[in-house]
């Protein structure tokens, strides 16, 4: 089984999707690209700026500009932001010749590892859990929609998560390739 040309994790703030998508790439020898980071760059401002100035609004224009911008860079590893599901037009970019990971990860894993976190404009009142309940709510299906994996991350480490999901896209040994067949698409 050859490799896909990019990889695309989606999934909720807190999924791990930078950390598992560095390992990913290391191990693949794809370069790694996160999406939220390049932003920032670009701007020469964080993310909370960007909401503060621009409102949600100019954030997520700014995401759909570039996640049409990095979806032609091949032998990557793109981690998304949180929403980047959100704006229908961006799913032809998040799709186009990849394959699309959904770290699928429970609101109180999605709690605990935000938690201390003051770069999340979208988390930064009094009842975080409560946003992120509702924001999983509408973009659950969406993730789900959009994956061709659901990797489920609770209390996986993020090198369990990674020799998983390179076992799914190139299974090696006739155990993993059973294993490949009996999950068909792809609850892992
Ligand atoms: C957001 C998630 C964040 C970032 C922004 C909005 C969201 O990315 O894009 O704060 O709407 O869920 P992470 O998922 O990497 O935290």
């Amino acid at each position: 089984m050859s490799l896909p040309k990019r990889i695309v994790l989606v999934g909720p703030m807190g999924a791990g999707k930078s950390t598992i998508g560095r390992m990913l790439a290391r191990e693949l020898g794809y370069r790694f690209l996160d999406s939220d980071r390049i932003i920032e760059e670009r701007c020469g401002a964080n993310i909370p700026w960007i909401f503060d100035v621009e409102g949600e609004k100019g954030f997520r224009q700014r995401e759909t500009a570039m996640l049409g911008e990095l979806s032609v860079e091949p032998e990557t590893v793109l981690a998304t932001g949180g929403g980047a599901v959100i704006r229908v037009e961006n799913h032809s970019a998040l799709k186009k010749d990849s394959l699309v990971v959904y770290l699928r990860t429970s609101i109180e894993q999605q709690v605990e590892r935000t938690r201390k976190d003051r770069n999340r404009p979208l988390l930064q009142n009094d009842d975080p859990e409560g946003v992120l309940r509702g924001l999983f709510a509408i973009r659950d299906p969406l993730y789900t929609e959009l994956a061709d994996i659901i990797m489920h991350t609770d209390r996986k480490s993020p090198r369990l998560v990674v020799r998983q999901l390179v076992n799914r896209m190139n299974p090696k040994t006739p155990r993993q390739q059973r294993q490949v067949r009996k999950e068909g698409r792809n609850h892992v």
